[in-house]
């Protein structure tokens, strides 16, 4: 090939996607944090009624961000929709586009579509190692920033660590954050914190300069159709809006996240399937005497040692997907998803033969 490529392009990894090993064949998918529950029947029949509709380009989007202003008392103006909270990962560097050295800051590890968005849009990125309990470092973060700085991406709960901040230290935060720096929080797994500290960052919009993201990936079980969106103050998000392929939420995506918004019953199914899948984790793996870290969310970290790629490689041979964290800088650590009870015990028994053998 004789094209130019761009040179931050040819530097970003391939993002490793896990999904292309076909549906009901017997895989246990724990290594992208999805709901293991497909959403409920009435959400399932909303969807399917939109089909005819693919026909048009997709209408409803100021009913759906309607809806989620209701839920968050905030006006429909102030939400933005994305094809995933990717999307809008995305449109946040678009609209505060630079080539400053500083532009990104971001901790390390966290979410690695913010390095390869930030690179794909040009910026360089600045990591901020975890403190010692595997948290985001906010002070360090501050500290960090420079004339340069445009963007932060704050993730809470963190992934891949599962570990969040609270509400005091991400006040004492924002108040040291210069007022043209955007910080971007990505809340993708808020719904299944259970810490009463857990700082809201949407209730924060209307005095700092912050992007709240939220998808219905995760706890609405709507992963395949890509939806998300971000709540923020009305002329960023009429920034922001501008940055957006005009129809890149599609109409099954629209019609099917304004019906899981207000499912209720299968959210708190999800939830408690989570809370039980993670005591049962916390054990097993405590019986094992392998480290893990606490979470906020849906997913476990955990340090199995030099081993962990191998142990990896082996339990896909077993039809059972985790994610090792090399990719991560944690080449010792390995990332499982809770799912459903029978998932979590087949991955449970597997590691156990594994450990042993
Ligand atoms: C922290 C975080 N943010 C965003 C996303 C992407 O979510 P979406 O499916 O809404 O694009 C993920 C997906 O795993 C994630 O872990």
């Amino acid at each position: 090939m004789k094209l130019t490529i761009d040179e931050n392009v040819k530097g970003i990894p391939h993002y490793p996607k896990a999904a292309m090993y076909g549906l009901d064949d017997g895989w246990v998918r724990l290594a992208s944090n999805e709901n293991p529950f497909p959403p409920s029947p009435g959400v399932l029949s909303d969807i399917l009624e939109a089909i005819p509709y693919i026909t048009r380009y997709p209408g409803g989007e100021y009913e759906l961000k309607a809806a989620i202003a209701e839920k968050y008392g905030t006006k429909p103006e102030q939400i933005v929709l994305g094809n995933g909270s990717d999307e809008l990962i995305e449109m946040a560097l678009k609209t505060m586009k630079s080539k400053r050295k500083n532009g990104v800051i971001i901790s390390d590890p966290s979410f690695a579509f913010y390095a390869i968005a930030s690179k794909i849009y040009g910026y360089e990125v600045c990591r901020v190692p975890l403190d010692k309990h595997m948290q985001v470092d906010l002070n360090t973060i501050r500290d960090a920033i420079d004339d340069q700085t445009r963007v932060i991406f704050l993730n809470n709960p963190l992934n891949p660590t599962g570990t969040i901040f609270e509400e005091k230290a991400f006040t004492v935060f924002l108040k040291g954050i210069p007022a043209d720096v955007l910080v971007v929080v990505d809340e993708a797994y808020a719904e299944f914190v259970e810490s009463t500290g857990f700082p809201h960052s949407s209730r924060y919009i209307n005095d700092f300069p912050v992007l709240t993201l939220r998808t219905f990936s995760k706890a609405y079980a709507l992963a395949g159709l890509r939806v998300g969106y971000g709540i923020c103050e009305a002329s960023l998000a009429s920034f922001l809006e501008r940055t957006k392929q005009p129809f890149s939420v599609n109409i099954m995506a629209l019609i099917g996240a304004r019906a899981a918004l207000n499912d209720e019953k299968h959210l708190k199914k999800v939830l408690n399937n989570n809370k039980k899948g993670k005591t049962y984790l916390y054990s097993a793996l405590k019986e094992l005497s392998i480290e893990y870290v606490p979470t906020e969310a849906n997913y476990v970290l955990f340090r199995i040692g030099k081993g962990a790629e191998a142990i990896t490689k082996r339990l896909f041979e077993e039809k059972i997907l985790v994610r090792w964290m090399g990719a991560y800088n944690l080449p010792e650590h390995i990332r499982v998803s809770i799912g459903r009870m029978d998932e979590n015990m087949r991955f449970i028994e597997a590691l156990k033969k594994l450990l042993r053998s």
